[in-house]
């Protein structure tokens, strides 16, 4: 959710920085800027507070070969077989509403067998396994379901109860073979992933980044947990835990306290001669309806006191249904904001 295309992080990888240089998304998510960087030479450092964002960047920012992770789908699929019989599945509507038991106790096996956490062979299944978790179409595992972040539990059964659903009997096995030959890009440098808080980046050291490019949270309210709990149960983590880990208040000045910290920490690890991108989208004001210039409040209140200036002007880029890249809302925008402005900042 809330994310931004390609094209955004290679044209400032591409502009301000060379080849081996450290990049910076500290708000990574899906782990776009990241791969851009290790697809352009440049070693890509991607950190997200959310585990479900930290996998998916792990996964693209150390990408094994594709025998190994072959040979270990395969393993895993023989261990399954052999132990098929003494396994059981979750007692827990919420899941069992949307997988064939067939499915689920795959599902099950996997999410005790993976070390998504330690193993770079097994972050890269979990990752592609978290992909087709669930969905609307014959690569997905679940039931046919009409958006690709998971809807409110009871709003599935309903919406299962409605359409007359029936759990499709899928292997995940086959299904992550199937899904390997469609994902699999070798690419060109390895980088690192961290689950930090984006306050305190304990991994990076200071003056080490050349280049900082990301998108924040913006006050706009998006339960990034919640909205992922169906993926989140596979990687055992609670929806509401992983929410009060992230940043989410619509409170400006909780905002400015918390992009405060976010610009300190950026201080710390960005090089002297270094650059930092922020793409921070327009928010409506609740009561007024008024949209709220986000970006310029956080140059006024925040960056500019903590000692940055302004690289180039401030880019305005206006969103249209065609140029947007979520698709959680279908082909229209849908709450997705209408503008996107990026600061360019530097120290001093
Ligand atoms: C706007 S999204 C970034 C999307 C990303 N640019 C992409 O293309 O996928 C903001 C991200 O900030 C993360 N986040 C929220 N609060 C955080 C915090 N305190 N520390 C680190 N990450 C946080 C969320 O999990 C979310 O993935």
């Amino acid at each position: 959710m809330a994310m931004f295309p390609p094209s955004i992080p290679n044209y400032f990888i591409h502009k301000y920085s060379d080849s081996g240089d450290l990049i910076l998304d500290q708000f990574s998510g899906r782990g776009t800027a990241p791969l851009e960087a290790c697809v352009l030479g440049r070693v890509g450092i991607g950190n997200d507070k959310n585990p479900l964002a930290y996998v998916l960047t792990a996964a693209k920012v150390n990408v094994p070969p594709i025998k190994e992770i072959k040979d270990r789908i395969r393993n895993l699929s023989d261990i399954y077989r052999d132990r098929e019989k003494s396994l059981t599945t979750v007692d827990d509507w919420k899941i069992k509403m949307l997988y064939s038991e067939y499915t689920l106790k795959q599902l099950c096996f996997l999410r005790d067998e993976l070390s998504w956490r330690t193993d770079y062979i097994d972050t890269f299944i979990t990752a592609m396994l978290l992909g087709i978790m669930h969905g609307n179409s014959h690569s997905y595992l679940s039931i046919k379901m009409p958006n690709t972040f998971s809807m409110a539990p009871n709003y599935v059964k309903q919406y299962i109860e409605n359409h007359n659903l029936e759990q499709p009997k899928r292997d995940v096995f086959y299904s992550l073979l199937k899904k390997l030959e469609r994902c699999y890009q070798v690419v060109k440098t390895k980088g690192m992933a961290y689950n930090e808080d984006a306050r305190r980046l304990t991994q990076i050291s200071n003056s080490s980044i050349k280049l900082i490019v990301t998108s924040p949270p913006y006050t706009r309210v998006i339960r990034y947990g919640d909205f992922n709990w169906i993926r989140l149960w596979f990687l055992k983590k609670e929806s509401r835990e992983v929410d009060k880990g992230l940043f989410c208040s619509a409170s400006l000045p909780k905002y400015k306290e918390f992009m405060s910290e976010v610009f300190e920490e950026c201080w710390r690890v960005l090089d002297d001669e270094g650059t930092c991108v922020f793409v921070i989208g327009d928010v409506k004001d609740k009561r007024s309806d008024e949209s709220i210039n986000l970006a310029n409040f956080i140059w006024e209140e925040v960056a500019k006191p903590a000692g940055f200036s302004l690289k180039e002007p401030m880019i305005e880029d206006r969103i249209n249904d065609e140029t947007k890249v979520s698709k959680i809302w279908g082909n229209t925008r849908g709450r997705a904001t209408k503008v996107d402005r990026v600061i360019i900042l530097t120290k001093g």
